[in-house]
């Protein structure tokens, strides 16, 4: 029998979602769309232009439960695909916009016996009325928060940002970073290169600005913060952050220690496809801090959940209950 798993990192998508571009025009998007071929297929726009190909496991709960079948996964937690932030709209569209998708996330979650939860969406370019939207969002139901490891120009360690994490802590919400609004402009329009190359680079700024932008030393202990694809680039180049903290006083910036003292912050998902990439995932953040993650149901995700975990820690099964079921269990007070 295999053991079940928790996937902390999936996405959905509503296939009725309110019309943004009627209410709010499209300058202020673009707005995402989704178009179901009916088939079992569908097509995600993005002012009106194709954006990604998906399947129904999206937006179709049963499609989605028959998935977690395949792979043994007891629970999903599900939560927006990044460009549905609507981070760049005015905020007031944006908390309308993350209402209405949160609505529909609880809705998609709805008539899954309970294996299906969701993350809530914020409009973080406004502390108060992100804090607001948390607030309602929890008591409707959402098990945290995801949020994009930027907005604009300002980084994890914004005031702003800052204030929303401290009153995540203090609601008792986990929250989990994902990147997104990549770096590099038109270098990567090839190979999706976003996606391969910059995105991994985000989250090791994301948590980069957290540790060197003081943000660890000032919020609470108690805020769970989880980073997603296994920490982006981050882990595997601690070491080169690790040299230039000590070498050059320029990069300590408003952090009290070096880099490596902040590692029992945080959390990482279990997405880097790679045993060895897993190997020193493990090394260095410790077998309490990784959750299974499979990005699903996109095709850059894991097609088996949670398969790498199972694999690479087979002869582990203290490490593998941890990281299958157990910290996710902690980080998100749910049970398998
Ligand atoms: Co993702």
């Amino acid at each position: 029998m295999t053991q079940p798993c928790i996937d902390i990192h999936s996405h959905f998508f509503p296939k009725n979602a309110p019309n943004f571009a009627e209410r709010f025009g499209e300058h202020s998007g673009p707005w995402t769309t989704l178009e179901d071929h009916g088939d079992g297929t569908g097509m995600m726009k993005l002012g009106g232009k194709p954006f990604r190909p998906v399947h129904s496991a999206l937006w179709d709960t049963n499609a989605r439960l028959a998935e977690l079948d395949e792979s043994n996964v007891s629970l999903q937690i599900v939560c927006a695909t990044p460009v549905m932030f609507a981070y760049g709209a005015p905020a007031d569209q944006a908390a309308y916009v993350a209402r209405a998708y949160n609505d529909l996330a609880l809705e998609f979650c709805e008539g899954s016996n309970g294996r299906l939860k969701a993350l809530a969406q914020v409009p973080l370019q406004d502390t108060d009325l992100a804090c607001s939207e948390l607030t309602r969002a929890m008591r409707a139901g959402c098990i945290g928060v995801q949020i994009g490891n930027h907005v604009g120009d300002r980084e994890m360690d914004d005031e702003g940002i800052g204030r929303f994490l401290a009153h995540c802590a203090h609601e008792g919400a986990p929250v989990l970073v994902h990147p997104w609004d990549m770096l590099g402009g038109d270098r990567l329009k090839r190979w999706m290169s976003a996606w391969t190359v910059a995105m991994p680079a985000e989250t090791q700024f994301g948590i980069m600005s957290m540790i060197l932008g003081g943000a660890f030393d000032k919020l609470p202990r108690d805020l769970k913060i989880c980073f997603a694809h296994g920490g982006g680039s981050f882990p595997y180049l601690l070491g080169r952050l690790e040299n230039a903290w000590h070498r050059r006083d320029i990069v300590r910036g408003e952090s009290k220690h070096p880099p490596s003292h902040y590692l029992d912050r945080f959390s990482v998902d279990s997405a880097v496809f790679d045993h060895r990439a897993l190997r020193l995932l493990i090394d260095t953040m410790g077998e309490d801090r990784i959750m299974v993650g499979s990005d699903a149901p996109f095709p850059l995700g894991e097609e088996k959940i949670g398969g790498l975990v199972r694999a690479s820690l087979d002869d582990d099964p203290g490490a593998r209950t941890k990281l299958l079921q157990r910290n996710a269990e902690q980080f998100f007070c749910v049970s398998a």
